[in-house]
């Protein structure tokens, strides 16, 4: 009888298929979770890759990868002979008979990459202008409307986007959607239908997104990386929309996502150049474009050509990510095939949260929510870069111009020991192999990828802190 998850006596009830998240890291989290909180006991023997993947009916390289992560962080333990197991002391902190553990509650500290300071929404600010938007909106705002988003949502951000982000767009080719992830949904089918085969990404990215492309039924191609970012000038000369060929590139051209180099002028030209040679799309993911501290903002590559680039704005860095808001800046002549994809497709996007999105911004409350997040955001960066250079003198900072999150070079050989050690201290934080493209050709760099916008005002100095213990 084939080895089954039954012949472990444990039943973990995983649930791997959770929105927005790729198999790998919905089974990493859903394992980390069981360990933490006690479901699985030290010591506990867990299936193999093999059976675990034919149980839960995903890739056994997912489930492999998925306990290569949690041996990097120090949840389990793999050793020849005895198979995977969870590490002995795999909560970073005893658990106190006064309070509850901490580690029951999840790490004390967060430097994931990827959620801003929520402790700083604009709570007051944002209620405001719900009521005001809910009091101005006509009755036939509240119907089903137009699958493209609310007109004055829409609207409010031609003019935000044209003068923060130099992006070039008529309200009526911009499209309201959940976040960048759906964009990403809508277009990767669009580009199937299109006869698109690949999807040019770039060597560092999510996994979330490979794995959406993925399911969109398009492969996904990692360019070359150097020091001066992604070459864009090796993508393929060979025609888009014909077999095999790379119908499309997702680009973060602002702020590579997470290596944080903005794509270089001549590397700018030679994607549009692309572009225009092939007939390819350009998918550009200006997800932190607002966030920038030593310089001008980089303006968005979509006003270079706006007929040959889609522009993906979201909330989610700039507000929150739970709002699920995003939006698309379409090409004229693309426009009518996404909006037909969200319209078959479903309606989401809440009109309220749109109408109150849209006075957000026509008030200047957006704009001011913005600078106070980008001197948060500047000043904890200030004091990470310090912090660094006075504790672990060994590490260095890059990535740091804009965004918020950095990219800390370790002493060859370390990144595991490290991810390891951070988790002792109870801070989840990521090794920059998670962001490495699996088919990526540069060799691999020992970093950390640490999100320094997520804990609150208050938890920031005990985060840092935590961080420099980890480090070497
Ligand atoms: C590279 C990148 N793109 C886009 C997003 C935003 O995704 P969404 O709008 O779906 O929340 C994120 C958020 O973490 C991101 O890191």
């Amino acid at each position: 009888m084939a080895e089954s998850w039954a012949t472990f006596g444990v039943d973990l009830h995983v649930d791997v298929a959770r929105p927005g998240v790729g198999p790998r890291r919905g089974l990493t989290d859903a394992l980390r979770e069981a360990v933490r909180g006690g479901r699985l006991a030290p010591g506990t023997r867990l299936p193999s890759s093999r059976s675990l993947a034919a149980d839960l009916g995903i890739a056994r390289n997912t489930v492999a990868d998925a306990y290569a992560d949690l041996v990097a962080e120090g949840w389990l333990t793999a050793r020849q002979g005895s198979g995977t197991r969870v590490a002995e002391r795999a909560v970073p902190v005893p658990a106190s008979a006064a309070r509850p553990a901490r580690s029951l509650r999840g790490p004390a500290y967060d430097l994931v990459p990827g959620t801003p300071d929520l402790a700083s929404f604009p709570r007051a600010a944002w209620l405001k202008a719900s009521r005001r938007a809910l009091a101005a909106a006509p009755d036939d705002a509240l119907g089903y409307g137009d699958p493209r988003g609310r007109v004055e949502l829409r609207t409010a951000l031609a003019g935000y986007l044209a003068r923060a982000r130099g992006v070039r767009a008529d309200p009526e080719h911009i499209l309201i959607c959940s976040g960048f992830v759906h964009g990403l949904m809508l277009l990767g089918a669009v580009l199937r239908q299109r006869g698109a085969r690949t999807l040019a990404v770039e060597s560092y990215g999510l996994d979330v997104h490979w794995d959406l492309i993925d399911r969109a039924g398009l492969a996904s191609a990692p360019l070359p990386f150097d020091e001066r970012g992604t070459r864009t000038d090796e993508l393929p000369s060979t025609g888009a929309g014909q077999g095999g060929a790379v119908g499309a590139v997702l680009l973060t051209p602002a702020h590579q996502f997470p290596m944080g180099v903005p794509l270089q002028p001549d590397r700018r030209a030679a994607v549009v150049d692309w572009a225009r040679r092939t007939g390819g799309l350009i998918l550009e993911d200006d997800y932190d474009g607002e966030f920038r501290y030593d310089r001008q903002p980089v303006g968005a590559l979509q006003g270079l050509d706006p007929d040959r680039v889609v522009y993906f704005g979201t909330a989610s860095k700039s507000l929150a990510p739970g709002l699920r808001l995003g939006w698309l800046a379409l090409p004229p002549d693309l426009a009518p095939e996404v909006i037909a994809a969200k319209g078959g497709a479903d309606w989401s996007c809440g009109v309220l949260d749109q109408l109150t999105l849209a006075e957000f911004l026509t008030s200047g409350a957006y704009d001011r929510h913005v600078r106070a997040s980008r001197l948060r955001y500047r000043r904890r960066r200030d004091q990470l870069v310090s912090a660094l250079a006075a504790r672990a003198p060994s590490v260095t900072a890059t990535g740091i111009a804009a965004g918020f999150h950095a990219v800390l070079r370790l002493p060859p050989c370390t990144e595991q020991s490290v991810v390891r050690a951070a988790a002792w201290h109870g801070l989840a934080v990521h090794g920059l192999t998670s962001y490495r493209h699996p088919a990526a050709t540069p060799a691999p760099l020992d970093a950390l990828v640490v999100g320094y916008g997520t804990p609150s005002d208050r938890g920031w100095p005990r985060a840092l802190e935590a961080l420099c213990g980890a480090l070497p």
